[in-house]
């Protein structure tokens, strides 16, 4: 029997990707466990969506550890401690420290909702990326998810669906849309990443 791979969601808001992620993980061909939720904000709707799983929800942030070394040193135990092997970002709005990175590169992803490279970077977040997209006349978006790198957004494309944007005619709609494509998407290359490192 394979060990699942011990998988930490990083989370700042509702937390949908989060429970698309933890709905899999119960799936019999999930080779990943969700052991860990870290979010940088304590209110979020993703501390329910960690509570409703009983799984460990902590929260780390400028609040917890004004000191940005503490604070790193805090993450890092964290991790350590529920033996993370994985790391998934979902709507995760802190940048991951540089150490972090360092330590797991290759091994953190994140789920972007747009087609990556065009509409991503600081600034390029939630509703704001369907604003571009819409801005931009493109016929199509989509859903990108990539390995996590230093920058916002730059790692290597892992794997991409294409939607069309019609009939979405405001960032609200087109948010909506896109949605329930992430939620199947991000699970599937989660769970290959899972199957790569176990090499099974
Ligand atoms: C998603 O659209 C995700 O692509 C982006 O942030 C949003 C998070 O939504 N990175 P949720 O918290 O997973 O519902």
């Amino acid at each position: 029997m394979v060990q699942p791979v011990h998988v930490a969601i990083f989370a700042s808001g509702r937390g949908s990707n989060a429970e698309a992620l933890i709905r899999f993980s119960q799936r019999p061909e999930a080779l990943y466990r969700v052991v860990l939720i870290v979010s940088n904000n304590s209110t979020a709707g993703v501390r329910y969506v960690a509570q409703q799983h009983g799984i460990p929800f902590v929260h780390l942030s400028s609040v917890t550890h004004p000191d940005p070394e503490a604070y790193v040193a805090a993450l890092r135990t964290t991790l350590h401690q529920y033996a993370v092997e994985l790391i998934a970002l979902a709507g995760y709005l802190k940048k991951v420290p540089p150490a972090i990175v360092q330590e797991y590169r290759g091994r953190i992803l994140n789920i972007h909702p747009a087609l990556l490279p065009k509409f991503g970077g600081e600034g390029m977040y939630g509703i704001h990326v369907h604003e571009a997209v819409l801005r931009s006349g493109e016929p199509y978006t989509g859903v990108s998810v990539h390995l996590v790198e230093e920058e916002y957004d730059t790692g290597p494309v892992l794997a991409q669906l294409r939607i069309p944007v019609a009939p979405a005619t405001t960032a609200e709609e087109l948010a909506a849309r896109v949605l329930p494509y992430e939620h199947e998407l991000y699970p599937l290359v989660l769970n290959q990443c899972a199957r790569v490192l176990r090499r099974c």
